[in-house]
């Protein structure tokens, strides 16, 4: 049993120490928001906030994260600038499978969060490690945009 704290409430998630934060998630926990794309580090659909940083949940397992801050895309919207992203991707119509973009939400609102008014480029780093097979990624980049001029 791990003690884990996700989305600001303690929770206890019956896995092995060594399983993916990913499955403790999505399994134990039955917060299915966060994705699984590849398994593998290669497509972010995993990405949750550790500690406010984007982290693969696939690759971490639950024994690294006990006591660390878990923020999901079921919480997301518990910030202004989680808020915004999620105002701009519907303003936008950004989704069209829908299958990675909880993951492209977690990686927007670390961007936003550091970088309140990012470039193209600053975009396409930041976003460079969640993939979309639907190829939404003119729309992220401009929703992106829309959301930091709504914070502005
Ligand atoms: S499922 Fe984690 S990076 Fe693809
Ligand atoms: S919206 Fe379909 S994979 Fe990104």
């Amino acid at each position: 049993m791990i003690q884990l704290t996700v989305n600001g409430k303690p929770h206890k998630a019956d896995v092995e120490p060594d399983t993916p934060l990913l499955w403790a998630l999505r399994d134990s926990l039955l917060l299915t928001g966060t994705k699984y794309g590849c398994g593998s580090g290669f497509c972010g659909a995993c990405t949750v906030h550790v500690n406010g940083q984007p982290t693969l949940a696939c690759l971490t397992p639950v024994s690294s994260v006990a006591g660390k801050k878990i923020t999901t895309i079921e919480a997301v919207d518990g910030t202004r600038v989680g808020k915004a992203v999620q105002e701009a991707w519907r303003k936008l119509d950004v989704v069209q499978c829908g299958y990675c973009q909880s993951g492209q939400i977690m990686s927007a609102v670390s961007l936003l969060s550091a970088n309140k008014k990012p470039t193209d480029a600053d975009i396409d780093a930041a976003m460079s490690g969640n993939l979309c097979r639907c190829a939404t990624y003119v729309r992220i980049r401009a929703a992106i945009h829309e959301a930091a001029r709504a914070l502005a």
